[in-house]
């Protein structure tokens, strides 16, 4: 049974590869030379010279572990290490997956843009307040309590961003997926960059909860915790920017970098503004 089988295996690898080497006839021009396929990746010599741009020597051109002609049988490049059969596009199993549970997407992007915006404001808050041009102008509303409330709802949403993943069942993460950073195996989301996502939640949740909790732990603790900040914001800036879908359109994208950058921009000019105070008083 087995035997059958691999037969059969082969006989169809056989008229997979023999339908690229038809398909390329007319299109190469063989120069009444014999036909041959040396590096036996399915693609013949001349195919791979004047069509693929591949390697005839080398049956991985790109060295990702899938033969040129399989490559080219699954739409994938095979000059390019990054694309292989089985990879999907994210941009295309987005649009299946909004056709099948457009909710699900739906509430991942919006709850993930709302973290965002409420962690901006939550640090913006944080920062202004040290600042002396705009602590004049956010005086009249500022709270350490808002500051406080404003990190909370930022928590809420990541809360909401993550677990709606569970829901989707064409990703069919996991638990562990969303709470373990490069844990998930998914071909779907750029891992690497959903770890820092996680990580970047769980250092929020700490500076948050210390935050609360400031009265009964130790000042110098709180402060260095505190310092988790500028990385738990390069870690979520990064996330979502190679993560979100909505980072293709070209203005959510200009708001979410140029609002980052302006965030940096005060986050110097307040460090400035201590510094200078210190040094004011030093010298008096
Ligand atoms: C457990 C932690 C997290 C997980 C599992 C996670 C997962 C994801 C995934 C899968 C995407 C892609 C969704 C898409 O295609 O748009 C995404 C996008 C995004 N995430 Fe996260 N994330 C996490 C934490 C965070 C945190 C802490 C923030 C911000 C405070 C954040 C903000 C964003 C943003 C702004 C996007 C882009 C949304 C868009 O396309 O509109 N995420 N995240």
């Amino acid at each position: 049974m087995k035997k059958i089988a691999t037969s059969l295996m082969v006989i169809l690898i056989f008229f997979l590869f023999a339908k690229i080497a038809l398909a390329q006839e007319g299109q190469v021009d063989y120069k009444g030379e014999v036909i041959v396929d040396s590096d036996l990746d399915g693609l013949t010599d001349k195919g791979e010279e004047q069509i693929y741009s591949t390697n005839p020597g080398n049956p991985d051109s790109d060295g990702d572990g899938y033969l040129d002609g399989a490559e080219i049988l699954s739409g994938a490049d095979p000059t390019s290490v990054g694309s292989y059969p089985g990879k999907i596009d994210i941009a295309q199993a987005v649009a299946v997956v909004s056709d099948k549970t457009p909710w699900v997407w739906y509430i991942v992007r919006a709850s993930g843009l709302l973290s965002f915006i409420f962690l901006w404001l939550t640090i913006f808050l944080g920062l202004a307040i040290r600042n002396p041009l705009l602590k004049k102008i956010i005086d009249p509303f500022y709270s350490l309590d808002l500051h406080c409330f404003t990190a909370a709802v930022a928590i809420f949403w990541v809360l909401v961003h993550a677990t709606s993943l569970l829901f989707d069942p064409m990703i069919g993460f996991g638990i562990k997926d969303i709470s373990i950073p490069y844990f998930s195996q998914s071909a779907a989301v750029d891992t690497n960059y959903m770890a820092l996502g996680i990580m970047a939640f769980y250092m929020m949740a700490i500076m948050t909860v210390t935050s609360y909790l400031r009265r009964h732990i130790s000042h110098r603790l709180w402060r260095v915790l505190h310092f988790l900040n500028p990385l738990a914001f390069i870690f979520v800036v990064s996330h979502g920017y190679h993560n979100g879908t909505d980072m293709e359109n070209v203005y959510i994208a200009g708001a979410y970098l140029g609002s980052s950058a302006l965030l940096v921009l005060i986050y110097f000019s307040s460090l400035a503004a201590v510094f200078w105070g210190k040094f004011n008083k030093k010298s008096v």
